[in-house]
């Protein structure tokens, strides 16, 4: 069976979960429901980053023990998957045994492979970031991730020589997929191109908090590598079943800010371990709150708790999917949020719903299957969705499936359904009634809470695309239900 491993990237737990997390692990989702449906053997992996010297700083500001303060942030980023229906197989924290083990384990053979070795560091130091800055890359003096200055800073450490891997590394960024979009493919070569790679600095002497090198526990191995490794600790490098059978991964889904690390970093050290190399690493945009980047660090944070409970999981996960075109920044707009749930989802979508359950069960105990309309059948095209989705342009998925949610209304009301009667009624219903078991497959990854009430409904069981044509059920013996969105 064909596999698919797919990955978030895990949280920094300096404090609680923001809308911007919600919408990569929305993403992610999607994408992992998609290659279920598909029939794949899927696996999704997601968790919490935790051994950043940021967390610690973050801990001593709260007067809480790190590890306490680790954990309990973590389950809030767990709560936050669950409130949002993700559907992850493995959540993994930074500070579990299993994860240090390899982290360790890595950082050895880095080192037996004659890449690690030690000097002095002495440059620009982002906090934010976790990451070491040039001089020219700040904008007026700051990072430009966090508009804050960097921390100078001089200390022993060791480094991974990764300049050794610079040709290697540049011919795979350049290789096809490997960084989607293009755009943010572009922007890694450039880099590569102009300022080469220069060895990276990979652990911090004296810090209090982190994974100790194995050999040599005066220093802790810089957060970065250790966060990388995770996406392997997880399956259980080097000889669990699980990394057997699902690396290399298909996709890291990552924000744009942390592109350099997964398409560069990333790498070089599977290079050095001898291990292959992920498909694609596939960059998202920010949501921006007024044009600037919503982040725990700036302090504009939204919660997507409270936007569940206003609004339901649905609509968030269709309104930051339907939104934002993929690979662009997009600005969060509540307005918009509301209008989409409103128009899109409860009057196009849910009166759809329920006024079909409505002719039918007024009409008939039960629809058996006649030949259906092809007006409807033609004007659903699942490989085109199909192809849209493989090309990673989720929110134009979402607007073609809508082309077709509107092509079902017009046909209701051109047909003038209310007045129809006998053999063409049920030949309309049970065309009808096709249609929205096909919409609930279709759907069922951006928004799976309505795609199960639509099923429940029809009394059909979720089927995969396999199921996805027309003229597959028998008979319908339906139950109209609760709406399937509430106006707000
Ligand atoms: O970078 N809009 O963690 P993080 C969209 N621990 N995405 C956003 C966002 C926004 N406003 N703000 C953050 C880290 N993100 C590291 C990752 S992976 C081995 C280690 C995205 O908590 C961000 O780009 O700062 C990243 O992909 C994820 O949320 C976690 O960000
Ligand atoms: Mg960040």
């Amino acid at each position: 069976m064909t596999t698919f491993y797919i990955t978030t990237a895990i949280d920094y737990v300096n404090s609680k979960p923001h809308v911007g997390h919600a919408y990569e692990k929305i993403i992610s989702d999607v994408l992992a429901r998609w290659h279920r449906l598909l029939g794949e053997d899927v696996y999704f992996l997601t968790g919490t980053d935790e051994n950043a010297q940021k967390n610690a700083q973050a801990a001593q500001e709260a007067k809480i023990d790190t590890k306490t303060f680790v954990d309990k942030n973590s389950l809030a980023f767990k709560h936050l998957c669950d409130a949002l229906a993700i559907s992850y197989d493995d959540f993994i924290k930074t500070t579990e045994k299993r994860h240090v083990q390899v982290a360790q384990q890595i950082f050895e053979e880095l080192s037996k492979k004659g890449d690690i070795y030690k000097g002095m560091y002495e440059g620009l130091y982002c906090y934010g970031c976790e990451a070491y800055y040039n001089e020219k890359d700040l904008v007026d003096g700051k990072c430009p991730e966090h508009n804050k200055a960097p921390t100078w800073i001089k200390q022993e450490s060791y480094f991974f020589k990764i300049s050794k891997y610079e040709k290697q590394v540049l011919k795979l960024v350049k290789s096809k997929n490997f960084i989607l979009p293009e755009s943010k493919r572009n922007e890694i070569v450039q880099r590569l191109e102009t300022d080469g790679l220069k060895d990276l600095c990979v652990s911090r002497y004296g810090a209090e908090w982190g994974i100790e090198v194995p050999f040599d526990k005066k220093h802790k191995i810089f957060v970065w590598i250790d966060a990388l490794v995770n996406y392997i600790s997880a399956l259980g490098y080097p000889d669990q079943k699980n990394y057997k059978k699902f690396w290399p991964a298909n996709v890291h889904v990552v924000g744009k800010g942390i592109n350099w690390f997964h398409s560069v970093i990333w790498p070089c050290i599977l290079f050095s371990i001898g291990a292959k190399q992920p498909q694609t690493i596939l960059v998202h945009g920010y949501l921006t709150a007024e044009g600037k980047k919503i982040s725990k660090s700036l302090g504009n944070v939204i919660d997507p708790l409270t936007l569940i409970q206003t609004y339901g999981v649905d609509a968030l996960r269709y309104f930051l999917i339907r939104e934002i075109p993929f690979s662009q920044d997009g600005d969060y707009s509540e307005a918009s949020l509301k209008a989409r749930l409103n128009n899109e989802l409860n009057n196009d979508l849910g009166n759809l719903v329920s006024r079909v359950l409505t002719l039918a069960e007024k009409n008939f105990k039960e629809i058996k299957k006649v030949p259906v309309d092809k007006t409807l059948s033609a004007a659903f095209d699942l490989q085109k969705i199909k192809d849209i989705v493989d090309s990673y342009e989720l929110h134009n998925a979402l607007s073609e499936i809508w082309t077709f949610v509107h092509a079902v209304n017009r046909y209701i009301n051109e047909k003038k359904l209310w007045e129809c009667k006998g053999d063409d009624l049920h030949q309309q219903i049970y065309t009808l009634l096709e249609c929205l078991r096909v919409l609930g497959i279709v759907l069922y990854p951006f928004i799976p809470g309505a795609a199960d009430k639509i099923n429940q409904q029809l009394g059909v069981k979720l089927g995969t695309f396999k199921d996805c044509s027309f003229g597959k059920v028998a008979s319908y013996k339906v139950k109209k239900g609760a709406n399937l969105f509430t106006k707000v």
